[in-house]
C-alpha cells in the first residue's frame, strides 16, 4: 500500500538528509519511525505526503506515485493524507468542531468550500471523530482554551475526519508531559488501528514507539538501518541508530588523552636516562 523506495533527499544548500530510503507498509499497520536529531525523519514524511520532493527514489501510495504528481494532483491526494504535528496546528480562535470540520475541506469543491458550507454528513464524520477521542464534550470549546493533551486528541480527530488512507505524525507527544504523552500515544495507536489505517509516526521516545507500534523503522546516516518488530530492537540496533559515530569519539577521546600521558613518558625516560648519566637535577 505504501511502497517507498530508493528515496534520496538532498536539499539546495547541498545538506543530504535521505541516502537511500525504501521500506514498504501496508493498510493498518502502525509503524514507528526513530533515529537522531537530524536523521531525516521529517523529511520522509514531507515525502510522503509531497510537500518536500525528493531528489531521486519513489513513493508510490495506493498506486499513485506521489513523486511524480503535479502540485494540483498532490492537492487532491492530500485529502486522503491525515497529518498530526508535534505543535497540533489548530486553528486557535476557533471551536473544536470546526477545526475538526477543516478535516472535511479537501472534500468540499467549489462555492460551499469558500462559505465554509459542511454538509450534515461531514458534521456527523467530525462529530463522530471527537467521539472516537473522547472529546465530544469539547466540541463547541475554542481551541486555544485546551489543555495540549487535548488539542493533539482534537488534531487526531482532524486526521481521522479525513477519512485518509495514511495518517503522518511528526512527533506528535514531544511536547506533552511523560503521563500524557503515552495516553496520547495509546489514543493515537487505537483509534488507527480502529479505522484500519497505516499510520507513520517519528518519534524520539523509544520505549512509546515499542509499547504502542506494531513495526519499527529506524534510520541513521540517510538510510534503514533496522526495519522489524518493537521485540528484535535490540541494543545493538539501538546503537547502530543512535550512536553509530561512538567509536570515531572514542578515538577523538584516545587523541585528546594521549599528548599528556605521551609527555608523561617521555619524561620519565629523560629523568632515567638522566639518572644515568649522574645528572643530579634528575633525582626526586
Ligand atoms: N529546508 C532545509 N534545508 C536544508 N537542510 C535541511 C532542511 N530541512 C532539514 N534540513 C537538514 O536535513 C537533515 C534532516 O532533517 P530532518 O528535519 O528531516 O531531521 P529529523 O530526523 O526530523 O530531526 P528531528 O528529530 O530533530 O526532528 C538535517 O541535517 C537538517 O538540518
Ligand atoms: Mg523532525
Amino acid at each position: 500500500m505504501l511502497q517507498i523506495t530508493d528515496v534520496k533527499v538532498v536539499y539546495p544548500n547541498g545538506n543530504e538528509a535521505l541516502k537511500s530510503v525504501s521500506f514498504t507498509a501496508q493498510k493498518g499497520e502502525i509503524v514507528a519511525i526513530i533515529g537522531r536529531s537530524g536523521a531525516g525523519k521529517s523529511t520522509l514524511l514531507r515525502c510522503v505526503n509531497g510537500l518536500q520532493s525528493s531528489t531521486a527514489g519513489t513513493v508510490i501510495l495506493d498506486n499513485d506515485n506521489i513523486t511524480s504528481m503535479s502540485a494540483a494532483e498532490l492537492n487532491l491526494a492530500r485529502r486522503k493524507i491525515g497529518f498530526i504535528w508535534q505543535e497540533y496546528n489548530l486553528i486557535d480562535r476557533l471551536p473544536v468542531i470546526t477545526n475538526v470540520l477543516t478535516g472535511r475541506l479537501g472534500y468540499n469543491r467549489g462555492i460551499s468550500s469558500w462559505l465554509g458550507y459542511f454538509s450534515p454528513q461531514d458534521r456527523d464524520i467530525a462529530l463522530h471523530s471527537l467521539e472516537r477521542v473522547n472529546m465530544l464534550h469539547r466540541a463547541k470549546f475554542r481551541a486555544d482554551r485546551l489543555s495540549g493533551g487535548e488539542k493533539q486528541r482534537v488534531s487526531i480527530a482532524r486526521a481521522i475526519a479525513q477519512e485518509p488512507k495514511i495518517i503522518l505524525a511528526d512527533e506528535p507527544v514531544a511536547s506533552l508531559d511523560p503521563e500524557l504523552a503515552v495516553q496520547v500515544m495509546g489514543d493515537l495507536a487505537r483509534v488507527a488501528r480502529e479505522v484500519g489505517v497505516l499510520t507513520l509516526i517519528n518519534i524520539h521516545h523509544v520505549e512509546l514507539a515499542r509499547r504502542f507500534c506494531d513495526r519499527i523503522v529506524a534510520i541513521a546516516q540517510g538510510v534503514v538501518v533496522f526495519d522489524g518488530k518493537p521485540e528484535d530492537l535490540t541494543d545493538e540496533v539501538l546503537d547502530n541508530t543512535y550512536r553509530f559515530d561512538k567509536d570515531k569519539y572514542e578515538q577523538a577521546d584516545a587523541v585528546v588523552s594521549k599528548p599528556p600521558s605521551a609527555i608523561d613518558d617521555l619524561l620519565i625516560d629523560l629523568q632515567n636516562t638522566m639518572k644515568q648519566a649522574g645528572n643530579p637535577s634528575a633525582a626526586g
